[in-house]
């Protein structure tokens, strides 16, 4: 992918895709309901449509158009034996919370996925896993991993060492097939999607404070969902819009979930012209238009409980950090390494090859923001988000950028380079 340096702001309405957390748990629940599910508003991403795949693969009717999904749900005990094993591609969020699901069934599996997925951790599913007596086996912990029939699962009490929505999600959906009580308690929020959905499909789920509860087993009820956009999408054209001079941009319908939201109050507390408008509520998901004007940043310190609230989206905040007065400091966030890529270690690589001032930290980075950053050759590891914070960088940035391996930023937000040229941006893919 080229991007240009912009010569004057970005400017418009648009709409990101749908969320993607929201577009998997719509399908997994749809899948193990009783009746029809109708999502609308479906991330029609590669990671998505991976869950799509693994559902079909266990004989579950799923039917898409475009943005539009229709299932007939098998409900809890109606998933069949997949032929073949399950291929998650670069999807973390499918294999941890299928993990959960298939170790409730009563036929073996094999989940696997992309070179990423095979480094990424899963002991820390398939540990508390095991502690409800799941059978998981696999070299190293590491995907490919097949489940084997265990009986019924038990309940269990379990405090999350990191807050982790994909480990919680896992447990949650394990404990719907469970005897007797599930409890997760994290050790600060993180996304609470699959604690809205389950009872918006009518799971008498309980929430205090930091714990979530399920009580096997459960029915689920098919419904309707409209996925609102994905924040971790907008954050891109929210950043681009902050750092680009004389642009004025408004995102339209996108989820504002307060644990999702940290990306709203660190560029507001930079000095960001960031309105939250037409606030409506879609099943207890919040929605939002953003509006957002250029602005002068600053320097700030991102560390403790809002990490969670804002990880997917600190390669964005690196990237406006960059463009910024004074110093940044991004801490707590050593999760960063074990995402699609090592994150820290590629916003560091990337903003320095485009003259910027940056260090790594153990568990984040430091960016002493306000140097003139040009283009540069950046390698987005195959990581869709880092590909996507570097095309904002090279935006803003003078001269040109290139971005190798782009291909992998459909995986969250196809239709990418198309909104930012809407938006007056000079961007092309390879092959454009
Ligand atoms: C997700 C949870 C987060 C996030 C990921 C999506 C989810 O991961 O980074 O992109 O949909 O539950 P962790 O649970 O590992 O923090």
């Amino acid at each position: 992918m080229r991007i240009r340096g912009v010569s004057s702001g970005l400017q418009g309405t648009t709409q990101v895709p749908g969320d993607k957390s929201i577009s998997h748990r719509a399908v997994m629940l749809g899948a193990l309901a009783q009746g029809e599910t109708v999502i609308t508003g479906f991330l029609a991403g590669e990671d998505c449509l991976a869950t799509i795949a693994c559902f079909r693969d266990m004989g579950v009717d799923i039917r898409r158009q475009d943005n539009r999904v229709q299932i007939q749900g098998a409900g809890l005990h109606g998933l069949q034996q997949p032929e073949q094993p399950l291929y998650v591609g670069n999807s973390g969020t499918t294999i941890r919370l299928l993990l959960g699901i298939l170790s409730g069934q009563v036929f073996p599996s094999v989940i696997n996925g992309d070179a990423s997925i095979q480094k990424r951790p899963m002991a820390r599913v398939a540990n508390p896993l095991r502690l409800m007596g799941a059978r998981i086996t696999g070299e190293g912990d590491l995907a490919p991993l097949t489940i084997s029939p265990a009986g019924t699962l038990t309940g269990i009490d379990y405090l999350l060492p990191v807050a982790s929505a994909q480990v919680k999600s896992a447990l949650l959906l394990a404990g719907m097939y469970a005897k007797g009580v599930t409890s997760v308690t994290e050790p600060a929020p993180s996304r609470d999607h699959t604690e809205i959905m389950l009872a918006s499909f009518g799971v008498a789920i309980k929430r205090q404070g930091l714990t979530a509860s399920v009580e096997g087993p459960v029915v689920l009820q098919g419904r309707e969902i409209a996925v609102p956009g994905d924040i971790s999408s907008a954050a891109f054209l929210l950043v681009a819009a902050l750092i680009i001079p004389d642009s004025e941009v408004v995102i339209r319908q996108v989820g504002i979930n307060p644990t999702r939201s940290g990306i709203i109050d660190v560029l507001r507390a930079m000095g960001g012209n960031i309105e939250v408008q037409q606030l409506t509520s879609n099943l207890a998901e919040p929605v939002a238009d953003i509006l957002v004007r250029s602005s002068e940043l600053r320097g700030v310190t991102v560390e403790g409980d809002i990490i969670p609230r804002l990880i997917d989206e600190i390669p964005a905040i690196a990237v406006a950090a960059a463009f910024a007065k004074g110093t940044t400091i991004i801490r707590d966030a050593a999760e960063l390494k074990v995402k699609e890529s090592n994150r820290i270690a590629a916003m560091v690589q990337g903003l320095m090859a485009m003259g910027g001032d940056v260090s790594e930290l153990d568990d984040g980075l430091v960016i002493r923001g306000g140097k003139a950053l040009h283009g540069a050759a950046i390698e987005s590891r195959g990581d869709h988000r880092i590909a996507m914070a570097f095309a904002v960088a090279g935006m803003a940035a003078c001269g040109e950028t290139n971005i190798g391996n782009e291909d992998c930023i459909p995986v969250s937000f196809p239709g990418f380079a198309e909104i930012l040229r809407q938006l007056g941006a000079n961007v092309q893919m390879d092959g454009e």
